[in-house]
């Protein structure tokens, strides 16, 4: 087959590659390290190296708009429809470089500290075994709606200060927000968006202030009294920082047990190695980022001149967009990479990126899929699935849209 063609098999609007993005990804990945993506006008990286390389670039960034305007670089003016969409993630971490990514990083960072969240273990732990007792008693269960979302947002919620009663609220505005990232969107799926990122806004504000009314020792008290005390956070920066930890804090903590569990369940033998002890729910946690990725693409813009990648090169103010889906089943960096593996422990994948925008969040999200999967095969030796579940018609985030479980006889 000609490169044209298995590129042209790159087609995100196809159900059948949704559903299976492997034997494609596989074939360009052999085919080529790097392609143009005609559609979206990024250079498209499929390697595990190139990935690994581009994470770590500083000639490449998240956002240009430190340096250069848009038309500086030949892009279109944001869409003043999503004027609310924009200004949720104007201060998010995932947008911000050098110097403000560094300052507002710092303070989330002593925040999310290794002690911090082993200290969070006995709340994760509890939200665990509270939610799975009721999935036993189900019989029958939804992994994902009956436990994994309710618990990633109550973890997330708990560590910020946000009550529990609004996590439906929350879940809602981030599953809308969330979908203005895949490659192909319409003006509908744009709208309802930017209308969850405006509510969300206002929702975020009030609680801001009546935790400068109220404070707790949590989060967003943390982030309200830094900027009160030495004026380092603004308004502004500490709604976009506390809705970037809601959002990154749980679709991609939910997307992992659903297409780990299912990878699991779907190899024989694989969860009797968890449940019999000879391999630790911890280590399980690497092979459920690796072999099915919740999170499928990442973006770059190149800064400065010079860039080649794979051989290409690249001008500023070109689009990167790196594979990770396919950087992960790399030949050239993993032994068999197809093999569902649940012993392999590999931790360093790339699953949460590299470099300066390295997930904030990686030991709190390891330590909840331990949790979740211990206790999983502590009630549920013998689970299987109930029935073939199906993936979202999306590809940057790659989720199940329901995985039914049950014990078998
Ligand atoms: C299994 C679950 C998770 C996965 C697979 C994941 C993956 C990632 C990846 C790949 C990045 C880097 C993006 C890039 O370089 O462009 C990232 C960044 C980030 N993640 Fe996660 N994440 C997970 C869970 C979490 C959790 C639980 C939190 C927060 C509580 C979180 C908060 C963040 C934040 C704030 C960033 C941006 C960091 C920065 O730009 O400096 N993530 N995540």
């Amino acid at each position: 087959m000609s490169l044209e063609n298995v590129i042209a098999r790159f087609d995100v609007d196809d159900p059948g590659f949704i559903a299976d993005p492997y034997p494609v990804l596989n074939e360009l990945r052999e085919a080529t390290p790097i392609f143009r993506n005609e559609r979206t006008g990024q250079w498209t990286l499929t390697r595990f190296a190139d990935a690994y390389e581009c994470l770590r670039d500083r000639r490449l960034g998240r956002s240009y708009s430190h340096l250069y305007t848009h038309a500086q670089l030949r892009r279109a003016e944001p869409d003043a429809r999503w004027a609310a969409f924009q200004q949720h993630e104007r201060w998010s971490l995932l947008c911000l470089e050098p110097p403000d990514h560094t300052r507002i990083r710092r303070l989330v960072s002593k925040v999310f500290t290794p002690r911090a969240v082993t200290a969070m273990r006995p709340t994760v732990q509890g939200f665990a075994d509270e939610l799975l007792d009721h999935c036993r008693d189900l019989g029958t269960f939804e992994l994902l709606g009956d436990y994994a979302q309710p618990f990633s947002v109550a973890v997330i919620c708990s560590m910020l200060g946000v009550p529990r009663t609004d996590t439906k609220l929350l879940l809602d505005w981030s599953h809308a927000i969330v979908k203005m990232y895949e490659l192909s969107t319409t003006d509908a799926i744009r709208e309802g968006a930017n209308s969850a990122a405006a509510e969300y806004i206002d929702y975020t504000k009030s609680l801001i202030s009546k935790k400068r009314a109220q404070p707790d020792d949590l989060l967003v008290s943390a982030l309200v009294a830094v900027e009160d005390e030495g004026d380092v956070l603004t308004e502004d920066e500490i709604v976009s920082t506390t809705m970037v930890l809601l959002e990154a804090g749980h679709e991609a903590t939910v997307n992992t047990l659903g297409n780990g569990m299912r990878a699991i369940l779907s190899h024989e033998g694989e969860w009797q190695r968890v449940t019999g002890g000879e391999v630790a729910p911890r280590v399980a946690v690497e092979e459920m980022l690796r072999w099915d990725s919740p999170l499928q693409l990442f973006e770059r813009w190149a800064l400065e001149d010079g860039v080649v990648i794979a051989g290409q090169p690249i001008e500023v103010g070109d689009e990167i967009a790196m594979l990770f889906g396919s950087a992960q089943r790399d030949p050239r960096r993993f032994d068999n990479p197809d093999l569902f593996d649940i012993a392999r422990g590999d931790t360093a994948h790339i699953g949460f990126g590299g470099g300066i925008h390295f997930c904030v969040g990686a030991p709190l999200a390891r330590q909840e899929i331990e949790v979740s999967v211990a206790g999983l095969a502590e009630r549920f030796p013998t689970l299987a699935l109930a029935e073939t579940p199906t993936y979202h018609p999306n590809f940057v985030i790659r989720g199940l849209t329901a995985l039914r479980l049950e014990s078998q006889k």
